[in-house]
């Protein structure tokens, strides 16, 4: 039988609740929960910068921080970062659509 532990966070702007096993990575997490799947799994070692998140404004490695550990935090992933630049470029400029669809489509890691 396997504790769960009820946890809420911000993820991108948007308070997320859930109940999660105490071993869980944040990565997989919020790429098979929240199915954010931008950051990826390589080393699992802390090494290779493929599941980088930022939590409270420190940039940590997903594949060795714990879900358990981001309780209360604010979250900010590759597309939460994507929706506020575009957002922003918008906003401060003229935008072409077309080509503000297409730059931002190349962010999309799927
Ligand atoms: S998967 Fe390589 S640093 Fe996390």
């Amino acid at each position: 039988m396997t504790l769960k532990k009820k946890i809420s966070m911000t993820v991108n702007g948007q308070l997320v609740n859930a109940e999660i096993e105490p071993r869980r990575h944040l990565v997989d997490y919020l790429r098979e929960d929240l199915h954010l799947k931008g950051a990826h799994l390589g080393c699992e070692q802390g090494a290779c910068g493929a599941c980088v998140k930022e939590v409270d404004g420190q940039i940590i490695c997903g594949c060795l921080f714990l879900t358990v550990q981001a309780d209360g935090s604010v979250v900010e992933t590759v597309e939460g970062l994507k929706k506020m630049a575009f957002s922003l470029l918008c906003k401060s400029q003229s935008c072409v659509t077309t080509r503000c669809s297409v730059d931002f489509a190349l962010l999309e890691c799927y």
